[in-house]
């Protein structure tokens, strides 16, 4: 018998079996509590709560480390592409070089999207955030793919995975086209999958569109940084989502959704306008203040993490990949020294200390992106982008196991009790 935990409750002794992963924490299997008790576990913001079984990504939070198949992120930054740990990520090895070839050739033959699917952007402002493009344009793909929706067929289920892969380019790249009133472009598929998309974004048709080598790889490096990350909101909505069986264009336009928020993929976009209203770093004692008081909404965005008690890796490489392209492009930003400066003095605050609260993988990153010329309402665009992979590979994790129950969660219930209907003549 595994290891066991001990329960009493009203008056019963009861054991739930310990799990324990590859590494990690290991897990207490409550599932037959409620059965037994007639208690749930109450966990808002599931603080202390495993969701699912997983072995793509792993994290362990107090120590900074961030493993996708077992493959440290600093490793795969610095030595692999998106493409090949997008293989990595849905495969589980790291592919040969055939299996590469083959993997970004059938990546490069599904970048179009359906030419009525174009017309979808008309319907939009130009002044639309583009986010809000892309829930729209990724939720409406499964109005045309009826071929790949069926997700018990794996073979549908691979499709529909690389054409969520290799579209999001496409859509994320016209959907900035359409805010700046430029003609989209079309896939070149002799170009690699980033450069793909840096010409699809920045090209015009008038002109011949040079890839510069060194912005293409700290792209591709930022696309890596960004491609999974265990069961964060955005991943969990993901499952949730396919859980009810719905399709998985649904689902990922759903984690779309999520990513949007602030306090998640959206602190890209909401970090650069914090820096830029900070401006210079006299201002920023002034805005360290309002972040340590309880009365102020302001937080520092690009700081804090619910799993890193340490330095996020992600933010580590970012920081070194600003530089790159900094001098690739022969660009300065002050925003940078002013960042640099700011997690300087934070780091030595007695309130970030005590709180455990480091950059993130989004402090760094709106001023690479800004450097290589985004508008920052792209940059949750770019993050979007990139974790499809992970919100794929975690959505054909989940579906492919024949285990998997909809997901359900109860509540503690605080409303009236039972109540009779009063007529309205008599209220
Ligand atoms: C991402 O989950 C993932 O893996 C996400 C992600 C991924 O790759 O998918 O890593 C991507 O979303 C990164 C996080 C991006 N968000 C931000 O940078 C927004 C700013 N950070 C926060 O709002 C916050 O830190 C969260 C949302 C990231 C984490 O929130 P938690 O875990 O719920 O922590 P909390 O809000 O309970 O904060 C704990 C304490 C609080 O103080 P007390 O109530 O204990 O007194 O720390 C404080 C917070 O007020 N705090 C901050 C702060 N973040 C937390 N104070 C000032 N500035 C901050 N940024």
């Amino acid at each position: 018998m595994g290891d066991q935990v001990k329960l009493s409750a009203d008056g019963a002794d009861l054991e739930y079996p310990v799990l324990k992963g590859s590494v990690g924490p290991e897990v207490i299997d409550i599932r037959k509590l409620y059965g037994q008790t007639g208690k749930f576990t109450f966990d808002p913001g599931f603080t202390s709560t495993a969701s699912c079984e997983s072995a793509l990504t792993y994290i362990d939070g107090g120590e900074g480390v961030l493993l996708h198949r077992g493959y440290p992120i600093g490793q795969l930054a610095e030595s692999s592409s998106f493409m090949e740990v997008s293989y990595l990520l849905l495969n589980g090895e790291l592919p040969s070089q055939d299996e590469l070839s083959n993997f970004e050739y059938t990546i490069s033959r599904h970048t179009m999207i359906h030419e009525q699917l174009r017309h979808f952007y008309q319907g939009f402002r130009r002044d639309a955030h583009p986010m809000a493009i892309m829930c729209g344009i990724v939720g409406a793909l499964s109005a045309f793919y009826h071929d790949s929706t069926d997700i018990t067929d794996p073979e549908q289920r691979k499709i529909a995975s690389h054409r969520l892969i290799a579209k999001m380019p496409t859509i994320a790249a016209a959907a900035y086209k359409y805010s700046v009133g430029q003609p989209m472009l079309y896939p070149d598929n002799n170009l690699s999958y980033t450069g793909n998309f840096l010409r699809m974004t920045f090209g015009v048709p008038a002109e011949e569109y040079e890839v510069i080598p060194a912005v293409e790889k700290a792209m591709d490096r930022i696309f890596i940084l960004h491609a999974d990350h265990e069961q964060n909101a955005s991943t969990s909505t993901v499952r949730l989502a396919g859980s009810s069986g719905a399709n998985p264009f649904a689902c990922i336009a759903a984690g779309i959704a999520c990513l949007w928020g602030p306090a998640h993929g959206g602190a890209n976009e909401a970090c650069l306008n914090m820096l830029r209203e900070i401006g210079t770093p006299d201002r920023i004692p002034h805005y360290i203040e309002r972040a340590k008081d309880k009365n102020d909404p302001f937080r520092l965005m690009g700081f804090g993490h619910r799993v890193y008690k340490n330095y996020d890796p992600r933010a580590t490489v970012m920081q070194s990949t600003v530089r790159e392209v900094f001098e690739a492009l022969n660009v300065q930003d002050p925003l940078f020294e002013t960042a640099m400066r700011l997690e300087e003095i934070a780091l030595n605050d007695p309130y970030f200390i005590e709180k455990k609260l480091f950059p993130n993988v989004d402090f760094y990153s709106g001023v690479v992106l800004s450097a290589i010329g985004f508008p920052t309402d792209m940059f949750t665009v770019l993050f979007a982008l990139a974790r499809t992979v992970g919100w794929v590979a975690q959505w054909n994790e989940m579906i492919s196991d024949p285990g998997q129950r909809i997901g359900r969660p109860r509540q503690l219930y605080t409303g009236p009790t039972q109540r009779d209907y009063v007529p309205l003549s008599q209220r």
